[in-house]
């Protein structure tokens, strides 16, 4: 079992090497230039990230793989390959390549992306055993020794690849998948802190409400970062630079007051019943603080921040079940 990781490993690390060399060849300059010219990398950020490219060729990676001798039974652990009685085919096809480390900086997977508008955008490796998407986030193995005091965490590979560019080297991404607790234990590992930056839209939103709980399971200070009004971090850096997104950065708001913002979101201040229920639904979420301080602290920059009359909300919160 341990020589059948380390044979994947293996595997994995000369996948990236070849689709890193394929990146620099002519037949590569493709996805050479949508990284340099549509995605704005250097050539230090492409070779720092490993970034790569797959051909065209449907089979030039298996076949390389079988001049070095592995065995179709051992490939096909890998996901990186189609074998059947039929033949063998490469998983990936004409797409520039995002090699995935482990913190340890061993490659355990590949995304790869499609240079225009096709479908998938994105094709990742399965889970394999050296692959467990739940216990891996995309950028750790060069943020865990950025001496920032908060990691900050996005969704995607060109936006942890464009903050660490921009000097934000604490970013990270869980790729896709949902963030999950094991995520959340991983990062306690180096920090008690954490700055979303999910994408703005409304499934970047969702993330970050279904993130917010298990960061603060394991007892993570969360802040959200505000991107507007741009989609993401990649997208924010483009066009507004890293002294802006640093200003963001420690603008971010905590993840109480974002919750609230969310909720405010869903509600139309013109309409008095509308209103009345956005009233309630704050005071119904301040009641999730137990301790009367907390609460009341809360119950104040709310009332602040939306123009309630403080003594009106206390009331309602006290209403609702706070009088303790
Ligand atoms: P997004 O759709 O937000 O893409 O998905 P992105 O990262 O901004 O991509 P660019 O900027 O257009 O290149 C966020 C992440 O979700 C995963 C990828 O990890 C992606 O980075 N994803 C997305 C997939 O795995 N498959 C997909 O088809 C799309
Ligand atoms: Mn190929
Ligand atoms: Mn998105
Ligand atoms: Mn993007
Ligand atoms: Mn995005």
């Amino acid at each position: 079992q341990a020589d059948l990781k380390n044979t994947l490993l293996e595997i994995n690390r000369l996948a990236a090497n070849f689709f890193y060399y394929q990146l620099k060849q002519p037949s590569g300059k493709v996805g050479y230039d949508y990284f340099k010219e549509k995605r704005r990398l250097t050539d230090d950020t492409i070779r720092h990230f490993g970034l790569g490219y797959s051909s065209k060729v449907p089979d030039d990676l298996y076949r390389y793989m079988r001049s070095k001798g592995y065995s179709d039974d051992i490939l096909k652990e890998t996901g990186l390959f189609f074998i059947d009685e039929r033949g063998a085919r490469d998983k990936f096809w004409n797409r520039v390549m995002f090699p995935i480390l482990d913190v340890n900086n061993r490659v355990i997977g590949f995304g790869g992306r499609v240079m225009g508008d096709g479908e998938p955008k994105y094709l990742n490796s399965p889970e394999t055993k050296i692959f467990d998407k739940s216990r891996n986030l995309y950028g750790l193995n060069f943020a865990r020794t950025s001496r920032a005091k908060y990691m900050l965490i996005c969704e995607g590979y060109v936006d942890v690849i464009a903050m660490h560019q921009a000097g934000f080297t604490n970013a990270v991404a869980s790729l896709g998948t949902a963030f999950t607790s094991q995520h959340a234990m991983l990062l306690k590992r180096y920090t008690d802190q954490v700055v979303l930056t999910y994408d703005s839209d409304g499934a970047g939103v969702k993330a970050a409400l279904r993130a917010i709980p298990i960061l603060k399971e394991v007892g993570m200070s969360i802040k959200v970062l505000n991107m507007k009004p741009y989609k993401d971090p990649d997208e924010f850096i483009k066009n507004l630079g890293k002294e802006e997104f640093q200003k963001r950065i420690d603008n971010a708001v905590g993840s109480f007051m974002f919750e609230i913002s969310v909720i405010r979101s869903q509600y139309n201040m013109q309409d008095p019943e509308s209103k009345t229920g956005f009233y309630n639904a704050i005071a119904k979420k301040l009641l999730e603080f137990p301790e009367k301080l907390e609460r009341d602290n809360y119950t104040e920059a709310v009332a602040r921040e939306y123009m309630i009359p403080e003594t009106d909300l206390k009331n309602l919160v006290n209403s609702m079940g706070g009088l303790i």
